[in-house]
């Protein structure tokens, strides 16, 4: 190894003092992952840091000559141990951005939540990660796989989520849920299509099915490739969240292939499909086939093995999470681990007084303003 010069070493002690500095605990820890895995030049440099709210932190880094972004990203967890917290990468054009946090997510975060303050058709809170919360917009995620072990919160997600859009203004929706449990949901029953008798299920997702080929020749006669042109150019077409909880409970083939279809199809009509599974590696993932493709969001809560973890996230994060109820590894347009807010069924009834119940009836089938064939 090359000798230093005195001065190079004076140099390099205050750069080593003024990075680990008071209050400059993480740029120090991302400072000195660099230096360990890149000792020598090329290397990544911090351009710029931003102070963002709490004790989360914007890093913007310039990669050395010849670093890849891929081999960066993929030390993405080693810089979230160094600070005691959590690390998300991202490439913006040009731009690395580094979004640290030194500070640790919480164990509870009560629900609340009010879509009206968010941009999108149909926020929904997909929890509270170290940098804050994650709120990303249902209409364009589409379709979400949901998994973990028994009791690590996914039925709880579940319920969260059908509030956050129920309580939206601002999209028109008709939710069905699917719950073999059969108990669980049951205080929904006036405001979602509930569906809890195995024998339902196909006529329901028959229903469904034939209301998704309506829908597609009614984009087709107004020359709208998804329901998203459709609705802005001043058409009604309601928002279809199809739930689905214990998805490994849904035996029966028929129903899983007109799940199928509804998840291959749905999209550009405005279904969108949410299922939860305590199973992703057995019979559900056989049934599917090239499921893990069609959902284009996944939420794994805490799972026993790596091998769970790595079916659904391609990495082995949702086995070394905490085992906390609620938390999990969020992933569409990115990572991040999250801590899911927590609505017990009580207070879940409590927020339902505030909404208009939906007449059930004719549930799928409601009349629209419809655009006039082109
Ligand atoms: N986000 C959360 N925050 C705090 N506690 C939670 C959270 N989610 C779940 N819990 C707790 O964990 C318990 C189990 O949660 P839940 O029923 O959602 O698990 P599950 O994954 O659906 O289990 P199963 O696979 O048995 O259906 C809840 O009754 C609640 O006490
Ligand atoms: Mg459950």
């Amino acid at each position: 190894m090359k000798q230093q010069s005195p001065i190079e070493e004076i140099k390099e002690s205050i750069k080593f003092i003024w990075v680990h500095r008071k209050g400059n605990d993480a740029h120090a820890a991302v400072q000195d992952v660099i230096d360990a895995i890149w000792p020598t030049a090329p290397k990544p440099k911090i351009e710029k840091k931003i102070k963002l709210s709490g004790e989360a932190y914007r890093f913007i880094i310039a990669l050395g000559a010849g670093l890849g972004y891929k081999e960066f990203k993929g030390r993405e967890q080693l810089f979230g141990d160094a600070m005691g917290g959590t690390c998300q990468i991202e490439k913006r054009g040009k731009v690395i951005t580094m979004q640290a946090s030194t500070a640790e997510i919480k164990k509870e975060y009560p629900y609340a939540f009010d879509p009206s303050k968010h941009k999108g058709y149909l926020p929904i809170h997909c929890g509270w990660s170290a940098t804050g919360e994650v709120v990303e917009d249902l209409a364009d995620i589409i379709n979400l796989i949901i998994a973990g072990h028994p009791k690590a919160g996914k039925s709880n997600f579940l319920h969260g989520l059908i509030m956050n859009i129920l309580q939206n203004k601002k999209a028109f929706t008709r939710i069905v849920v699917f719950d073999f449990k059969r108990l669980e949901y049951s205080y929904l029953k006036n405001h979602v299509l509930l569906v809890t008798q195995n024998e339902m299920a196909p006529i329901v997702f028959k229903t469904l099915n034939d209301k998704l080929d309506k829908r597609l020749a009614i984009l087709e006669a107004a020359d709208c490739v998804k329901i998203h042109e459709y609705l802005e150019k001043g058409g009604e077409m309601p928002f279809i969240p199809v739930i689905i909880d214990e998805l490994a409970e849904m035996a029966d083939e028929e129903c899983q292939t007109y799940l199928n279809r509804l998840l291959r199809l749905g999209r550009a009509a405005g279904f969108l499909v949410i299922c939860a599974t305590q199973r992703p590696s057995s019979t559900m993932m056989k049934a599917f086939g090239d499921s893990k493709a069609m959902f284009t969001g996944t939420l794994c809560f805490h799972v026993r093995d790596a091998i769970n973890s790595l079916m659904l996230l391609d990495n082995d994060r949702a086995s070394l999470i905490p085992n906390n109820p609620g938390r999990g590894v969020f992933q569409w347009d990115n990572e991040v681990e999250i801590q899911a807010m927590y609505l017990p069924v009580k207070k879940a009834r409590q927020l339902l007084k505030d909404i208009d119940r939906v007449e059930v009836m004719n549930f799928v089938e409601q009349p629209q303003k419809r655009l006039p064939p082109r």
